[in-house]
This record gives structure tokens, sequence and C-alpha cells, in this order.
């Protein structure tokens, strides 16, 4: 699989994630895994024997290593800005699994670092790497929908295998649900509508505990776009479930999946905004384009008087599952990076400012949510 010229790449963090992620980045040619580390031994024993590659129980060690190239970091958040500093500091690319970091002083700090070593530091943020969110991405530019006024994200996450001791509980560890989680849709939604700011933010516990299962903010994005994003923990494995729905001036757009899949309009438009939107959702097996009769095509909305000639209700499903599109995500964005790695020019989807431009969303979400805490 590995070519002469492959870059080596050490894993930081032999969880859950890092796991699914070499398990991508062994099949991508321009990579070899030389070495992986976790401070439980059983952890790195178990991940390189399956790798077929050197466990290691000390991070410090990994990154000194003169075969590494390029350091995973996939630790719990706490965690990532003592590595990534150590990493670049030592003159390695980082991949950062999210969240950057804790707060906006790290994340600066970090990534100032990076800047002064002259290597790249992004944040794997797969969202930006799915065919569901770029065509979303697609109509809105294209305009034809109208302008995005409303968002709404609804993210309904299973608790199954967050028990009570898990680190994701631990605000101290995590930085609670904005940050550990949150990034990933704040970064989403930046992408989608520009910049914005948070204007209102809650959480709530769990009763009789300390765990903030709920949390809920408002960003105003500078374009107009009001977005409200909610986020639990605290559903059945089987009932895992999240959506966004974007309102537009003439119409909606849907989007199903955590891990985006289907994409849903149902909008007006005339003639040559159906061909662009029919062209858009290419490949749609489920969609319905109505004739509005003559006498209803000239319409008001939001007092600019527009003429429709069409009524689009357009489904679009890949035919992949969730698995190998997060699987396909993970590549996508690695590759890119690998790229920028090799070809400085090379202009990324992520760099690593989303990483902290997302922390700084979440970070003022905890802060307008409880203005006591300490972040
Ligand atoms: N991008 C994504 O889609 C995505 C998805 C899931 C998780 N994540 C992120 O990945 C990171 C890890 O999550 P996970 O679910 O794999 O967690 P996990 O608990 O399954 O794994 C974390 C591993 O890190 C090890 N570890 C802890 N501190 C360490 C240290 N200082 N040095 C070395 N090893 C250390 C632990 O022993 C554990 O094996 C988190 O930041 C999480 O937010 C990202």
């Amino acid at each position: 699989m590995n070519d002469e010229n492959s870059l080596g790449i050490g894993l930081i963090g032999c969880g859950a994630f890092g796991k699914f992620c070499m398990e991508v980045f062994r099949e991508v040619p321009a990579v070899r895994i030389v070495a992986v580390a976790d401070v439980v031994k059983d952890a790195a024993d178990a991940l390189a024997k399956e790798l077929g590659v050197e466990a290691l129980y000390d991070p410090q060690e990994l990154i000194a290593r003169d075969d590494v190239n390029v350091v995973h970091v996939a630790t719990p958040p706490s965690t990532h800005y003592e590595l990534l500093l150590a990493a670049v500091s030592a003159g390695k690319h980082v991949l950062c699994e999210k969240p950057l970091a804790m707060n906006v002083t790290q994340a600066d700090e970090m990534l100032a670092a990076a800047g002064r070593n002259n290597v790249i530091a992004p944040v794997n943020f797969v969202l930006r790497y799915n065919a569901a969110t770029e065509l979303v991405k697609s109509i809105l530019d294209s305009g034809v929908m109208g302008r995005p006024l409303a968002a709404r994200l609804t993210n309904c996450a299973a608790d199954s295998n967050l028990p009570v001791g898990h680190w994701f509980w631990d605000k101290d560890l995590s930085g609670g649900i904005f940050i550990e989680h949150g990034v990933h849709f704040f970064d989403l939604y930046s992408y989608w509508f520009g910049p914005g700011c948070v204007i209102d933010a809650h959480t709530e516990k769990r009763e009789g505990t300390g765990q903030e299962d709920r949390v809920m903010c408002t960003i105003r994005h500078d374009g107009g776009t009001v977005a409200s994003h909610y986020h639990a923990f605290d559903q059945a494995a089987m009932m895992d479930r999240t959506d966004h729905r974007i309102i537009c001036e003439l119409g909606d757009i849907r989007v199903d999946g955590w891990i985006p899949l289907t994409v849903s309009i149902d909008a007006v438009a005339d003639e040559k905004g159906a061909e662009e939107l029919i062209s858009l959702m290419d490949g749609a097996e489920n969609s319905s384009v109505e004739d509005i009769a003559e006498g209803l095509r000239n319409v008001v909305s939001r007092g600019v008087q527009r003429s429709v000639s069409r009524r689009l209700r357009i489904t679009l499903t890949p035919n992949a599952d969730k698995q190998s599109v997060y699987a396909g995500s993970v590549r996508a964005l690695f590759e890119d990076q690998l790229a920028a790695i090799r070809d400085r020019s090379h202009a990324r989807i992520v760099t690593e400012k989303n990483g902290r431009d997302a922390v700084a969303l979440a970070e003022s979400a905890v802060r307008l949510a409880d203005p006591e805490s300490e972040i």
C-alpha cells in the first residue's frame, strides 16, 4: 500500500476514534503508520498488534521519533494543548481531534507555535468533507433558494457508551458538550453561513446529578442567518438521530444524520432556478417537480415580488452507509492535509483557523450559559 516517499504517522490515543482513523489511514498510500502511543499499555498494545507497528506508552517518545512526520492527537480534549504544543515544537505536523483546545487562549498559543515551526495543525472536522454538506453549501452559494434565514440543528445523541465515570461528563477533561462536541457543528454552520456570534445559550443537567447532558444556543451569522443548536446525550442507541432544517427565502433544505447522508429540498423556483436545483440534486430517486398554476406564479416573499413556475420536492440519499461515508470523510480530510504538507500552496478545505474559530464560538456559548464558568 505504501510508496517509498510516504510520510510517517504516529498516533497518540489508541481509543475508539484513534483506532477508527488508523484503519482508514493504513489504506492511504502516501503514509505509513510507524507507531502508536497510549498511557494505557493494553490500549497501545492491542492497536499496535492490529496494525503491526510498535506500541509506546509515553507520547513524548512517539513525538521524538525521527520516522514520525505527522502526529495524530486522538486523546481526550484536556490533553490536546500539551500534546499538540510538544509535537509542533518538535517540528511535527499534527492532525488534532476536536476540539483543538479547551479555550481560545490555548488555541491561539497552539497555532502560534505551529506557525513558528512551519507545520500544519488542523482539526479533524470531517463534516466539511461530506457529499451532503457540500451539496448544501452549493445550494446556498448558488442563491437559487434565496438567502438562508434560519437554521435549526437537532442533535439527539445516544449515551449508551457514556457511563457516569466517562471523561466526557467531566468538564475539566472534556470542556463540556459545547466544547467537546458542539465545535463540529459550529464549524459546519460557519462553512455554510459564514462567521457569526453566539447570542444566547443555555445548559441543563440530568436530574440529581452534575451531568450536563443537554445544551442549546443560538448563533447569529453575519449574513443574517439565525441558527439554533440543540445537543443532547440522552437517547437509546437505536434512537440516535440528528437533523438540520435550513429555512431559505424560497423553501427549506433538510439534512438527515449526524454524519449527514440525506438531503431534501422543498422549494419554489423559476424555470432557470428549477433547472439548477435539479442539476445540483443530480441522482435523486425521489423527486416531484410540479408546475405552478399560471395565476399563482407571481409571489411576494419578504416584500420582494418574484415569479416562480415550479414547486420542487427532491430527496437525495447516497448509496452508502454511515460508516463508509464517515470513513470516506476522514480519508478525504487527511489527504487534503497531506497535500498541503507536500505543497504548502495547496488550498485546504479545513485550516487551523477553523479549529480555533469553532473553539471561540463554543467558549462564548459556555460563558453565556454560565457566566461563572471557569473555562
Ligand atoms: N472527528 C470526529 O468525528 C471524532 C469522533 C469521535 C471522537 N473524536 C475525538 O477524538 C478524541 C478521542 O475520543 P475517543 O472517543 O477515541 O476517546 P477514548 O476514550 O475512546 O480514547 C482516548 C484514548 O486516549 C488515551 N489517553 C488519554 N490521555 C492520554 C495521554 N495524555 N497520552 C496518551 N494517551 C492518552 C486513553 O487511554 C484512551 O485510550 C476526543 O478528542 C474526541 O472528541 C472525534
